[in-house]
């Protein structure tokens, strides 16, 4: 890597990209948030209507959907097709069919490929990509990897907080099945040799950004 390079990975919930962008943020490096680009993909096949069991048409539309995201931890905006989708993308319309497209191999070989050009990209010192697979697929050479914990509780709760139109049952249904779903194409939820394991459960979000900078910031 042309700079140093934190991976962080975490289920729904963790916190991760909030506490990715705010340790960037201190630090001074760039923040990329790999799940921006499954939900932009997953987006744009709503969009067209591409039925999204057919893993071909989802991969199809990666020929021209011109994405693009900043990656400045104080405004992170995401385009796609010439439309900026960074709210949109967040809708539960998204979330509830983001994992199918996430599924499909060739979609995570063809963003996985992107995800390395972007964090050699030059410009800050340094950068933070959080995701489900950054610490295994996308970048197992990072600098520093970084597995983001909180147990389903706490998480559900942190989620509660953040939405406000559906009830608590329902969210955590649909916080549930996402995990399930994404767990069976990459392991998140279990650090691989060589990660750090920071459990927030315990920790409000101060602490945890500052954990996250203690860690990057250690000698190695
Ligand atoms: O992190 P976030 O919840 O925004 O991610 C949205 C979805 O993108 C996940 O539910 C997962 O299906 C997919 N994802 C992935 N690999 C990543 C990041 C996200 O499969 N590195």
């Amino acid at each position: 890597w042309t700079r140093t390079v934190v991976a962080v990975d975490g289920p729904a919930g963790s916190g991760k990209s909030s506490v990715s962008r705010a340790a960037a943020r201190e630090l001074g490096f760039a923040f990329l948030d790999t799940g921006a680009a499954y939900r932009a993909l997953a987006w744009l096949a709503l969009e067209r209507a591409v039925d999204l069991d057919d893993a071909d048409a989802v991969f199809g539309l990666l020929a021209d959907w011109d994405y693009r995201i900043s990656t400045d931890p104080d405004d992170v905006r995401v385009w796609v097709a010439g439309t900026e989708v960074t709210q949109a993308i967040r809708e539960t319309r998204v979330s509830s069919v983001v994992s199918s497209v996430a599924r499909v191999p060739a979609v995570r070989e063809a963003l996985g490929r992107h995800f390395r050009l972007t964090l050699d990209e030059p410009g800050a010192p340094g950068v933070i990509a959080e995701g489900r697979d950054i610490t295994t697929v996308v970048a197992p050479d990072a600098s520093v990897r970084v597995l983001l914990t909180a147990s389903e509780s706490v998480r559900l709760a942190r989620r509660a907080g953040e939405l406000g139109s559906v009830t608590r049952e329902e969210l955590a249904r649909q916080v549930t099945e996402r995990d399930r779903r994404d767990s069976q194409v990459v392991d998140f939820m279990t650090a691989a040799d060589g990660v750090t394991t920071l459990d927030s459960s315990e920790l409000d979000f101060d602490q945890t950004v500052r954990a996250l900078v203690t860690i990057v910031k250690a000698p190695r």
